[in-house]
């Protein structure tokens, strides 16, 4: 859901409601596209261990999500609602930031209910049913998030009256889909985009080339991101608690002005003020740039 769409004239297709969402109708999928899911699922349950967040993994625990095969959203949803509120919605594909940031603000996350083909385990640029539903899902379990995420939906609804919607899809790239949290002395990965990737999910903690930059809101909001591959920065929290108090207790709309006058920096920027946790060399992104 990181595309920037037109604002108006866009009307859901045929066969989608009013707020663009889509029976899932679960019992269509095939043993495939099952098997698929078991397949990714288990890849990255096991890679995770040791890697994603303590809030993730027991996400992935109090939902059931080892349960075999794609998610019912119904089932999910009747789980996920008994803890934090939030339900999990189909939608036939990317939709429009005011439809998406509506459903946040009420608590709804509208997930693709397509899933990948086995020949593209590893890389998909469009977000399928695994990376909106393993990658996303679990921390919507999680008290702290789950506010944090509705604050988003209401922020970012906010932002269109400031023609401001660029910075805060900056906010949720470096944070709800990259995002790095500290937790007891490490760092580890809790951003959707990260651990729904086998690949990202080594290289965002593992791999000297890109930078770790605690998190700075202000920060985050001038830098540009990279959507084709790897990210060349990953910006850390402290904690979840920390994002949603930075986020909700900021009126965003001074910052709006002021980030009009200032330019925006690229992906692998560093500066003075930044809180290094580690200075990339940014191997990676040099050899894919070299001809
Ligand atoms: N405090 C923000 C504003 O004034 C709203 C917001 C909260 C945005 C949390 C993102 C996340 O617009
Ligand atoms: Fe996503």
């Amino acid at each position: 859901m990181e595309k920037v769409f037109p604002k108006h004239d866009l009307r859901p297709p045929p066969g989608a409601a009013a707020d663009w969402t889509i029976p899932q109708d679960w019992r269509s999928y095939t043993a495939g596209e099952h098997a698929v899911w078991d397949r990714l699922f288990t890849r990255q349950s096991a890679m995770l261990r040791d890697r994603a967040s303590p809030a993730f993994l027991r996400g992935l625990d109090v939902l059931r999500m080892s349960k075999p095969g794609i998610p019912d959203f119904e089932e999910l949803s009747e789980r996920l609602a008994g803890l934090t509120g939030w339900r999990v919605a189909a939608v036939p594909g990317l939709v429009p930031d005011d439809v998406f940031f509506r459903h946040l603000a009420n608590r709804t996350f509208v997930a693709g209910r397509f899933i990948r083909r086995p020949d593209q385990l590893d890389y998909l640029q469009e977000p399928d049913v695994f990376h909106d539903v393993f990658g996303h899902v679990p921390l919507l379990a999680d008290p702290v998030f789950a506010d944090y995420m509705q604050a988003y939906g209401e922020g970012g609804l906010r932002s269109q009256s400031f023609d401001a919607l660029h910075r805060l899809a900056r906010l949720y790239w470096y944070t709800v889909e990259f995002g790095l949290v500290r937790y007891g002395g490490a760092l580890k990965l809790y951003g959707a985009g990260i651990v729904s990737s086998h690949g990202e999910s080594v290289f965002a903690l593992d791999d000297p080339s890109p930078n770790r930059i605690g998190f700075d809101l202000r920060r985050i909001m001038r830098t540009q991101y990279r959507i084709d591959d790897f990210q060349q920065t990953y910006f850390v929290v402290d904690s979840f608690q920390e994002l949603l108090s930075r986020t909700l207790e900021t009126d965003f709309a001074p910052l709006y002005r002021e980030l009009a006058q200032s330019s925006d920096l690229p992906p692998d920027a560093v500066l003075e003020t930044d809180l290094v946790i580690h200075g990339g060399d940014q191997t990676y992104a040099k050899s894919k740039a070299a001809p």
